[in-house]
């Protein structure tokens, strides 16, 4: 599969629940830097968007193509998100992280009244856990977090072996808040809500990329077209 091509349909996809006016949740990664360009012609046709991005790197790019991005106050209505995903199940729970902006992620499509995920279709799976779980933490203390996780995940019945330190080029890789992420890989999550309660209960955990109950919609694309899940 294309999954270039598959990742621009879904974007285009997702563009047709953009309405003029809309204060839109901009997610990151490459799947949703496609929806963002895609928001370039409706700019050009005259359409007022604001957005709150995710992370740094979709700020500039949403800036550059004439999104007015804003810093929500407590009034902010976010109408709709779109966003990646790492994988995605068929009751429309996610992993996300990969990119290390689930916290950012998670509060903007958490707030928005609608969130719609969009991906290549090699991100659709039967079951979570593949692809390994990213875990945002404090970094003070880091090391008793991640083991206070390992007897969480370890009580849940998981692996837990297999818990490492994000690094990129020999330094810890951090959120753009400032965390640490810790990668599980835990190969088959069978209730994913429940882990996500557990793991957030530890203090010195933030967030974990588990979205349950949160997305609206997931749009997979391929070079042929889109399918919809729904609840
Ligand atoms: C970033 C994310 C991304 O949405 C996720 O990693 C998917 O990225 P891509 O679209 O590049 O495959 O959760 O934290």
């Amino acid at each position: 599969m294309d999954k270039e091509a598959g990742k621009k349909q879904a974007a285009l996809e997702a563009v047709k629940y953009v309405e003029r006016g809309m204060t839109l949740g901009l997610g990151t990664g490459s799947t949703a830097a496609r929806f963002v360009e895609a928001l370039a012609p409706l700019i050009a046709a005259g359409y007022a968007l604001r957005g709150v991005p995710t992370s740094e790197a979709t700020r500039r790019q949403a800036a550059v193509i004439g999104v007015e991005i804003i810093e929500p106050d407590e009034t902010t209505v976010i109408d709709l998100a779109v966003d990646g995903t790492d994988e995605a199940d068929p009751n429309l729970n996610l992993i996300k992280g990969g990119g290390a902006a689930l916290l950012r992620e998670k509060i903007v499509a958490s707030a928005a009244k609608t969130f719609i995920v969009i991906a290549d279709k090699s991100k659709r799976v039967a079951a979570l856990g593949a692809f390994p779980l990213p875990v945002e933490i404090e970094p003070f203390g880091w090391a008793l977090t991640v083991q206070a996780m390992r007897d969480t995940i370890a009580a849940a019945g998981l692996d837990a072996s297999k818990l490492e330190l994000r690094h990129r080029e020999g330094a810890a890789v951090k959120s753009d808040g400032g965390h640490l992420i810790i990668d599980c890989a835990l190969s088959r999550i069978e209730d994913p809500a429940s882990l996500d309660t557990a793991l957030k209960a530890i203090p010195g955990v933030i967030e974990t990329g588990l979205f349950c109950g949160v997305a609206d919609m997931v749009i997979y694309g391929d070079e042929t077209g889109v399918s919809i899940d729904k609840p």
